[in-house]
Formats: C-alpha cells, structure tokens, sequence
C-alpha cells in the first residue's frame, strides 16, 4: 500500500487494487488528462515531487526530468505528485 500525496494536501492510498496511477487517480475523482492509457502519447503526463514510481512498461512518450506517466505506472512506497 502507498500513499500519493497531492498538492491540495489531500492523498489517496494506492492498494493494488487499480492497475495503474491514473485510475486510481480517476477512482478518486482526480482529473488527469488522457488519451492512449498506454505510453505512447504522454498526455497523462504529471510531475514526480517526491518518491519513486515504476513503470508497467516502458513508455515510448517523451518524458522530462522529474515528469512521469501515470497511465502506465505504479508508485513503489509513497509518493507526491502534482497533477499537470
Ligand atoms: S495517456 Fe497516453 S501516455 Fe498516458
């Protein structure tokens, strides 16, 4: 179980039981922007604040530093990420 920490203060604890960030993100009523849900465009692209995440597979979207993909990722442990 981890926790992913929002800006607003608010969090979500991600339990296995969403297969990646961005539904549990929609689980709890966060919008995320999307489009493909597979890496491959990077509209669901977020900023990684703190901690780590992993990816289910490789993303072919371009990524920045400290921007990661929610469509196609787990956090491992606790994060903070701010929506884009
Ligand atoms: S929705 Fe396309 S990369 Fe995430």
């Amino acid at each position: 179980m981890s926790k992913v920490g929002l800006p607003d203060g608010s969090s979500l604890q991600f339990d296995g039981s969403c297969p990646t960030l961005l539904d549990a993100l929609e689980q709890h009523q966060h919008e995320v922007s999307y489009h493909c849900r597979a890496g491959f465009c990077g509209a669901c692209r977020c900023k990684l604040i703190s901690g780590d995440i992993r990816y289910l597979q490789e993303p072919l979207a371009f990524v920045r530093k400290g921007e990661f993909l929610p469509c196609c990722s787990v956090p491992v442990g606790d994060i903070e990420i701010e929506l884009v």
